[in-house]
């Protein structure tokens, strides 16, 4: 009891005697608005309402708020030294330290303050919190509000997966996915701030496994039998010429009575690997876990030594890594475009140059768009003045598809070009099912993973001019 009268005398009283000034009062306030709008949404995230599991919210919440905490309760000492001693100065320190009155009007007015400024304080602070969060829950904000991530935003509104938000496959359902992308997020902008971050930016394996993202939305199991894939390409000479090449891939899956088959079934089982670098494009080493818990090893005839790298499950991510964000070859693009027509095949040579233009290194994105612009004009207008004459705009227009093509998929600015992140899902421009279906990865029996052309897929027809197959199917 003694104690606590002696607390009171000696530090409580003196505390609020000099606590009495505007820089105090306003420290409390900010300190006691941003503790009400923290408890009021961990109250919310508590009772699951949050409806955000946004990885960059940390930034707000274990940041921003808590600094404005911290920083209005270091305010009110600034304030309480700053009277005592301009009292002192003046020569009138008390000497005895007043009681807490509630009737007292100077502390009246020191409480009133108080209360008006938290009153405002969490107004402001909430609002702003508020609009903050709504903010960076849009893939809006994820995707454009860093810049560092135009590669990916640029790429996204053309896959299957424009309307799945980013968060679907960044953020692991459940929680410990979330705070994990939470630390990891607040990590992430922390770097953008100090402008001290990768480029290019790339995967690193920090992906949640798909069982806890893609499989929230598709069915592993599903049956797709086979799939009829048809790509057409242009040559290099003045007609540009058009072929087409057909394959039948055995995509597969499970059937009815749990029958595995084809390209999903043969991996859906347990297929583990090491890989030697971060996008795991060297894969050494493999096994494969039957049911019973037997283990082939394949290795690579290159390998030396035995894994130091961690084991990964092989899951929907191995093949289907671009799902979302795919970067083209300079090749695959401009052929998809003119199979919709722009670039026009019938301009002279339009693949030749068109593919010599985007494959060129240009500084930034604003110096290519020059460049293949004037790179297309000036071989129309010196090679062919008659085309050029008569076939301006579709000349333009096709200068306007190549630099669109190049500002999907070149970032120089993040260091992004043509190939930087690799498509695992064919082996024509990657090494994707080759690196581990290259006739050099074998088991201690002798026996290889399979490399067969038709273990995959029926070469319907390659570099057909016109595959008799697809007029007999009626397509065209
Ligand atoms: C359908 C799932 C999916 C969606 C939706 C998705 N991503 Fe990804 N993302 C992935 C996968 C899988 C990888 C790993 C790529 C790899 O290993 O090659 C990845 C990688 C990345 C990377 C690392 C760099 C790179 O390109 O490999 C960034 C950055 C990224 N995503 C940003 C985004 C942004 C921003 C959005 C939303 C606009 C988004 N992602 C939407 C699946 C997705
Ligand atoms: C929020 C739901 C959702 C999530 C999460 C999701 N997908 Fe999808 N996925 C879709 C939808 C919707 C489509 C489009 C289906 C269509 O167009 O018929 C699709 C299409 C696909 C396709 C076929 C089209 C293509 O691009 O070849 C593949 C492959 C695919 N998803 C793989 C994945 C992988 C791998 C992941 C995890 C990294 C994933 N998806 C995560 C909803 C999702
Ligand atoms: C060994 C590589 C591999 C793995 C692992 C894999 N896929 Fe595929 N998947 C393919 C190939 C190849 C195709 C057909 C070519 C294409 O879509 O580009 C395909 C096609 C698909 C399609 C489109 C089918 C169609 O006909 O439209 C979907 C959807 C899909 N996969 C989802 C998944 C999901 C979900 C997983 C994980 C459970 C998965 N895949 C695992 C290689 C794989
Ligand atoms: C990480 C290594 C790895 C990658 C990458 C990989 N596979 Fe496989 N694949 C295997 C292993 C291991 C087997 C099982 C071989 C066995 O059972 O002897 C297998 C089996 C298969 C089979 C069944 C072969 C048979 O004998 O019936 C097909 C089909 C197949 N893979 C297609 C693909 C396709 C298509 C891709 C690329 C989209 C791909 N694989 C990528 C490791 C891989
Ligand atoms: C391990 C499985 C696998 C093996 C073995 C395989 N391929 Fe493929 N191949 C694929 C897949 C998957 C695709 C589809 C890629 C895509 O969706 O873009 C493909 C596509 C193709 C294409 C179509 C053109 C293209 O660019 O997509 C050709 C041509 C081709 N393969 C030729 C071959 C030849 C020739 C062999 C034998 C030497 C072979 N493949 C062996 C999996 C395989």
């Amino acid at each position: 009891m003694a104690d606590w009268v002696q607390f009171k005398t000696n530090w409580l009283r003196p505390f609020l005697f000099f606590g009495n000034n505007w820089i105090s009062l306003i420290g409390g306030a900010l300190t006691t608005a941003s503790a009400l709008v923290l408890t009021g949404f961990w109250v919310v995230a508590f009772f699951g309402h949050s409806g955000s599991s946004n990885p960059y919210l940390g930034i707000v919440f274990d940041l921003i708020l808590p600094g404005l905490f911290l920083l209005g309760l270091m305010i009110i000492p600034i304030g309480v030294l700053r009277r005592r001693s301009l009292l002192r100065a003046a020569g009138s320190l008390p000497t005895i330290y007043p009681e807490v009155d509630f009737q007292d009007p100077v502390f009246r007015r020191g409480i009133d303050f108080v209360a008006i400024a938290t009153f405002v304080n969490f107004v402001i602070v909430g609002a702003a919190t508020y609009r903050g969060v709504a903010y960076m829950d849009t893939p809006n904000f994820c995707g454009q509000a860093c810049h560092v991530m135009t590669p990916e935003w640029s790429a996204y509104p053309v896959s299957s997966h424009a309307d799945v938000a980013c968060t679907a496959c960044h953020i692991a359902a459940g929680i410990p996915g979330f705070l994990y992308a939470k630390v990891n997020g607040t990590k992430q902008l922390l770097m953008i701030m100090a402008k001290d971050y990768p480029r290019p930016i790339m995967a690193d394996n920090k992906i949640p496994p798909a069982r806890t993202t893609c499989l929230n939305c598709h069915n592993g199991d599903a049956n797709f039998g086979d799939r009829l894939q048809v790509e057409t390409s242009y040559g290099d000479d003045e007609n540009n010429s058009v072929t087409k090449t057909v394959v039948l891939l055995h995509v597969g899956g499970s059937d009815q009575f749990g029958h595995r088959s084809g390209i999903h079934g043969a991996h859906l089982s347990h297929i583990e690997y090491a890989a030697t670098d971060s996008t795991n494009q060297t894969i050494p080493w493999i096994r494969k876990i039957g049911a019973n818990g037997s283990i082939v090893e394949y290795r690579s005839s290159d390998s030396h030594g035995s894994a130091n790298g961690p084991w990964r499950t092989m899951d929907c991510i191995d093949c289907h890594n671009r799902a979302a964000h795919s970067f083209d070859t300079p090749e695959k693009a401009l052929n998809e475009e003119m199979t919709e027509g722009v670039p026009s095949s019938s301009l002279p040579f339009v693949h030749r140059e068109g593919l010599a233009l985007l494959k060129a290194s240009y500084t930034s994105r604003l110096d290519a768009a020059e460049k293949i612009r004037a790179g297309i004009r000036r071989f129309y207008q010196s090679r062919y003045p008659a085309v050029w004459n008569a076939r301006r705009p579709q000349i333009d227009r096709a200068a306007t598809a190549l630099v669109a093509i190049y500002d999907r998929n070149v970032f120089p600015f993040m260091k992004v070009t043509w190939g930087t992140h690799p498509n695992n899902i064919g082996h024509n421009a990657f090494p994707g099912c080759s690196r581990c279906h290259d006739g050099s990865h074998s088991a201690k029996n002798g026996k290889s993973i399979p490399n067969d052309c038709s273990v995959c897929h029926n070469l319907v027809a390659v570099e057909d001019p016109n595959p008799k197959q697809l007029t007999a199917l009626g397509i065209q």
